[in-house]
């Protein structure tokens, strides 16, 4: 099979060994880690590797094509990049770097709107493609301001993020005093030092700050101070009271992030999403919760016909994109995958990561004798 993308590196976890070895230890927690004992993350993966599919080699099999349709538009893989706070932090200017080769690809990049870079740079760099993930302002004036400036720089999808209710208790870290910019301790300072290749692009770049709130927001918080300043400004508890005038004003795509059970798909179908991300921010909000997978399959078999179910939260490969599928999930996105591309190989490290996947799911809808992705349920045993 001829690979178009770095053969050194044909797996995620090659891209996470080679970001481990490229960044600071405090920022490479930030990123790996889950919450308290990291049960959940754990679980969220090896449970999707408990999904098997049923190959049908004697199917009259043409082609296969891994093109998707979602919420009215057609992707080129049916896999996006999940929205990620602090990015700069992890690798300075991934979320460019991210931006474009999901534009370059045809696949849609959410920005968080704790990423270090704005809305407005975000759809410059996918010429109006680039999806807005946003976190429940309390302040009404804030928050009519944030959707007004996600209407002007035509993001087609506002993605409005419910499993947030706390700040994830995180041990790494508060044992890292973890800031943006980066609290210069003289452990961190030596984490940096031996990062060599960070610290020069952190340079090249300045360094990270919270870009699209920088409106509203005092400068320099550390990690206490900005717990505080995102409860204020921020709640991350939502309710029908909250969401519908985020539903008024916002007229495009409106999808619901976070969900995990039945009865909030429902309540989302009731208030007007046109879609819900099933998803428990990677392992990092609620460590005795379940994996996606599980809810999924019930979500997606009771409600799929009313709103487009997608899924999160534990993918790591084309297999694992087929898995979830399969399951019932019309789209998946991926959160730390893609950073750890960015990580491990900076400029080229979104379109590596984004052509691996490719190939990797495709190889399984040629193996399974599957023509496009909708008919991958028709595999699952
Ligand atoms: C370092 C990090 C920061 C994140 N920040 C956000 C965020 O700001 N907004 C959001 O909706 N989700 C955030 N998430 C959750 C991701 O969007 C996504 O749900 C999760 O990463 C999926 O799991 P995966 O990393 O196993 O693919 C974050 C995840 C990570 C790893």
């Amino acid at each position: 099979m001829a690979l178009s993308f770095n053969y050194k590196y044909p797996s995620v976890e090659d891209l996470r060994e080679k970001a481990k070895k490229r960044i600071p230890r405090f920022a490479f927690e930030y990123l790996d880690g889950g919450c308290n004992e990291d049960v959940n993350i754990i679980r969220n993966t090896s449970e999707i590797r408990d999904v098997q599919l049923e190959p049908r080699y004697l199917n009259n099999y043409k082609d296969s094509t891994i093109k998707t349709t979602l919420l009215g538009r057609e992707y080129d893989a049916p896999f996006g990049i999940a929205p990620v706070g602090l990015q700069g932090l992890m690798w300075p200017n991934s979320p460019e770097i991210l931006a474009k080769a999901a534009f370059k690809h045809n696949i849609p990049f959410i920005l968080s709107t704790v990423s270090t870079s704005t809305i407005e740079r975000a759809s410059e760099l996918t010429q109006g493609n680039a999806w807005f993930q946003l976190y429940n302002p309390v302040d009404s004036s804030i928050r009519k301001d944030i959707i007004n400036r996600a209407a002007a720089a035509e993001c087609p999808v506002l993605v409005l993020l419910c499993d947030v209710p706390t700040f994830g208790y995180r041990p790494r870290d508060f044992r890292n005093g973890l800031a943006l910019p980066p609290k210069m301790s003289l452990e961190n300072i030596l984490q940096i030092l031996s990062k060599p290749k960070w610290a020069f692009e952190s340079l090249k770049h300045g360094q990270p700050n919270f870009e699209n709130l920088k409106p509203y927001m005092p400068d320099g918080l550390n990690l206490t101070q900005l717990g505080k300043f995102m409860d204020q400004t921020f709640s991350g508890r939502l309710n029908p009271e909250r969401i519908a005038p985020i539903r008024d004003q916002w007229k495009g795509k409106l999808v619901l992030k976070g969900v995990s059970s039945e009865a909030d798909t429902q309540e989302a179908i009731r208030l007007g999403f046109d879609g819900v991300i099933v998803s428990n921010h990677g392992g990092r909000q609620l460590d005795a919760g379940e994996s996606t997978i599980k809810p999924l399959t019930n979500i997606a078999a009771k409600y799929g016909d009313q709103i487009e179910v997608m899924m999160d939260s534990g993918l790591r490969s084309g297999p694992d994109i087929a898995r979830s599928i399969a399951s019932g999930a019309k789209f998946t996105f991926l959160g730390r995958s893609f950073m750890y591309g960015a990580a491990a190989l900076g400029e080229k490290g979104g379109d590596h990561t984004i052509s691996m996947l490719k190939v990797q799911l495709k190889q399984v809808l040629d193996q399974l004798c599957c023509e496009k992705v909708s008919d991958l349920p028709k595999h699952l045993i």
